[in-house]
C-alpha cells in the first residue's frame, strides 16, 4: 500500500468520480476516502493529496475546500472531477486557488464528462449517458501515472518465461488466493506462488485485488491462443 499519497473523493450524484478515483487509486496503489472521513484524519503525512468530486454549479464539492484548507506549504495535489457541461472551463478553478492559497503544489488537473440528468439534461433523458467509460478510466491512470510515476508499477513486467509473477511487495496476505477464479495461486510455506499459472486467462482480478501491487501478469498475442487452447474444453469453473 502507497502511504505517501491518498485520494479523497466526493461522488455524490451517480458515483462517476468515484470511479475516476478508484482507477488512480488502482495505479497509485493508494486509498480513496471521502472528504468526510479525510477530515478526521491527519493528511500532515502524506506528501501527495488527490482531491475530486463532480462539478456542482460550477465548483468541487464545498467539503474539499475544507479539506484543502488543512493540507500543509509542502504538500502537492492534484484536482480532478467529472462534469456534465462538454467544457471543464473555469470549474477547477476554485479549489486550485485555494491550495495554492495553502501554499500546496498543484501538480496536475483531470476532468472528465459524466452521466449528468439534471436541469436542460431531463429533455433528452440525460447527457453523457455510460460517462465515464472505460476509457476514460484508462485516460485517468494514465494521468497519474504521467504526473506521479515514482508510484506507479508496470503490472506487465514478468520474471523470464512466467505470466504471472509476483514480486518483493508481497505480504502473503492471501487475497489473490481467495479472488482467483481460476486458482492460480497457493501458498508454498509461508511464500505465496502462482503455481497454476498456465490456468491463468489473464482476467486481472489478482492485480486489482492485491493490497500491495505485488502481482505482474503478462499475456501477449501466442499466450492468448495458448489460453483458449487450454480453456477450450472447460464448461464451467
Ligand atoms: C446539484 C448538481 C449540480 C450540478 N452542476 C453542474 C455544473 O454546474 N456544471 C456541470 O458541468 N455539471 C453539473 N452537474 C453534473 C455533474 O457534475 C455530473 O453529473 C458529475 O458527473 C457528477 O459526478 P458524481 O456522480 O461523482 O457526483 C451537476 C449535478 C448536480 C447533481
Amino acid at each position: 500500500m502507497n502511504h505517501e499519497a491518498i485520494i479523497i473523493c466526493q461522488s455524490l450524484y451517480r458515483g462517476n468520480t468515484q470511479r475516476l478515483a478508484k482507477a488512480m487509486a488502482y495505479t497509485l496503489g493508494c486509498r480513496v476516502v471521502s472528504a468526510e472521513d479525510a477530515l478526521k484524519m491527519d493528511l500532515s503525512t502524506y506528501k501527495v493529496v488527490g482531491l475530486g468530486s463532480g462539478i456542482y454549479f460550477t465548483a468541487h464539492h464545498p467539503q474539499l475546500f475544507e479539506v484543502a484548507e488543512t493540507l500543509q506549504a509542502n504538500q502537492r495535489a492534484f484536482v480532478f472531477s467529472t462534469r456534465g457541461a462538454p467544457m471543464v472551463g473555469t470549474y477547477h478553478r476554485a479549489i486550485k486557488d485555494a491550495l495554492k492559497a495553502r501554499g500546496a503544489q498543484v501538480i496536475g488537473e483531470f476532468s472528465t464528462k459524466g452521466f449528468d440528468c439534471t436541469g436542460p439534461f431531463i429533455l433528452v433523458g440525460g447527457g453523457n449517458i455510460g460517462r465515464p467509460n472505460e476509457k476514460d478510466e484508462q485516460k485517468a491512470m494514465r494521468f497519474v501515472q504521467r504526473i506521479l510515476p515514482q508510484y506507479t508499477v508496470d503490472d506487465t513486467a514478468t520474471e523470464q518465461g512466467h505470466f504471472v509473477s509476483i514480486n518483493a511487495n508481497c505480504v502473503a496476505c492471501g487475497t489473490c488466493v481467495s479472488v482467483c477464479p481460476l486458482h492460480v495461486f497457493s501458498f508454498e510455506g509461508e511464500q505465496m506462488k502462482p503455481t497454476g499459472e498456465l490456468d491463468c486467462i489473464h482476467c486481472g482480478m489478482c492485480q486489482r485485488a492485491c493490497p500491495e501491487r505485488a502481482i505482474a501478469v503478462r499475456h501477449g498475442f501466442k499466450d492468448a491462443i495458448g489460453i483458449a487452447k487450454r480453456h477450450a474444453k472447460r464448461i464451467s469453473l
